[in-house]
């Protein structure tokens, strides 16, 4: 037997060998994986390669041979002074997920689920996506030799689709929302077999995910942050970095974690799980149309929203959501204080940290993680709109271009 126990239903508990299966044939719940973890201490990982596979024995791969990796990972954890004291913070940290190979936090969860499809022997993989999935999969199916089909809606910046062409997928541009790619592609993937990462793989695919809370603990020498802010598409993420530090708890790796807080961030325009939770209910109601500058938070109907939910009410968390107009201007302020640049979803986690900052919510002392996802060179256009294009100067205008500088 590998380290991976069983799949078990969130739901009503059913256990299921851990095969190419992904909800519960009884209450159709979603499957997670449970672990016989090997023994591990905080050396094990120490002097080991700077990608998340360094958490190897807490991931869902029985063999080495079927990792597929493009060094993803061990992103920098940033003592943001800058931002911190301009929001009156004295243990701000961002995790620069923006950084990754193909530029977002989605290498985590992709490269997990691509090495998954491999070792299940599939002869093809492919995703739903809002952008940046795409590229994650995309990248990882080429270097694991895959065919890669990518179903997204047919708005997505443009970036993004030149990524994912790039690497070499098959992009099914759907004229629809993101909720109709999905409802394609598990079709599609149910039909032919294929792995689709974030659907019929989507048991393995979260796992990759918890990797950002093994990091962030790893980076604080094993210590856990107080407030934890995500930004939050379909809620898998979030999930994934509650149960990241559960398993650090349950493997005496951390302390505790009932202290820590999580708070979902998401954009006004596409906030299910923040209406849900400022109305106190435990369902969701869809956005049918989202309407928002964070396009790749543009999940109308996220499939873990009322886990989310059950997450917030655990780690006595909040959600809170930010306008275009606050996504764009938290965006200049993390360049302008930190020189990192986002897309609008990393915008979308420091517009929410500001707002709770301003509304009290966050103690000055408290160490506080924000989430920062994605990279900015993907949604030019629209953060572009927010800034003074430069006037082209003509060079024997010398004495004009002097004046300029100040
Ligand atoms: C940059 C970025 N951040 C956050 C998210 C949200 O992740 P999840 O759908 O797991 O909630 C996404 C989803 O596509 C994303 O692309
Ligand atoms: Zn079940």
């Amino acid at each position: 037997m590998g380290k991976i126990k069983f799949l078990q239903c969130r739901e009503c508990k059913k256990e299921y060998p851990p095969t190419f299966k992904y909800v519960c044939d009884e209450c159709f719940g979603p499957l997670d994986v449970h672990y016989d973890f090997p023994t591990v201490s905080k050396n094990t990982f120490s002097n080991r390669e700077h990608t998340y596979w360094r958490y190897y024995e807490l991931l869902p791969i029985e063999s080495k041979s079927n990792i597929v990796s493009i060094g993803a990972g061990m992103t920098p954890l940033i003592k943001a002074e800058n931002l911190g004291e301009k929001l009156g913070l004295n243990n701000l940290y961002i995790k620069n997920d923006s950084v990754n190979p193909t530029f977002s936090f989605k290498d985590r969860p992709a490269g997990v689920a691509v090495s998954k499809a491999k070792e299940f022997g599939l002869s093809a993989v492919g995703c739903a996506s809002t952008g940046n999935l795409a590229s994650a999969t995309a990248a990882h199916a080429a270097k694991g030799g895959f065919p890669c089909y990518i179903f997204a809606p047919s708005d997505i910046e443009r970036p993004k689709i030149t990524q994912a062409l790039s690497y070499g997928a098959n992009f099914i541009a759907v004229d629809g929302t993101y909720d109709d790619a999905n409802r394609i592609a598990a079709q599609i993937g149910d039909s032919k077999g294929i792995g689709i990462v974030n659907i019929n793989m989507r048991s393995y695919y979260v796992e990759g995910s918890k990797t950002l809370a093994f990091e962030v603990a790893e980076q604080l020498d094993w210590k856990v942050p107080d407030q934890l802010i995500v930004p939050v598409g379909s809620g898998a993420m979030l999930n994934a970095i509650c149960k990241g530090f559960e398993e650090l708890v349950s493997l005496s790796l951390i302390n505790k974690v009932s202290d820590m807080h999580m708070i979902a961030a998401q954009p006004h325009g596409c906030a299910p799980i923040v209406n849900a939770f400022k109305r106190h209910l435990s369902e969701i109601t869809p956005v049918e149309s989202p309407d928002t500058i964070a396009k790749s938070l543009a999940i109308g109907d996220p499939g873990d929203g009322q886990y989310v939910l059950r997450r917030l009410k655990q780690y006595n968390g909040h959600a809170e959501e930010s306008n275009n107009k606050e996504i764009l201007d938290a965006i200049i302020l993390l360049a302008k204080t930190e020189g990192i640049f986002t897309e609008p979803a990393g915008g979308v986690s420091v517009a929410v940290l500001k707002k709770m900052v301003d509304e009290g919510k966050i103690d000055k002392n408290d160490c506080t993680i924000c989430y920062v996802t994605g990279n900015g060179l993907k949604a030019t256009e629209v953060i572009m709109e927010v800034l003074s294009k430069p006037q082209t100067m003509q060079q024997a205008d010398i004495a004009k271009i002097s004046a300029m500088v100040r």
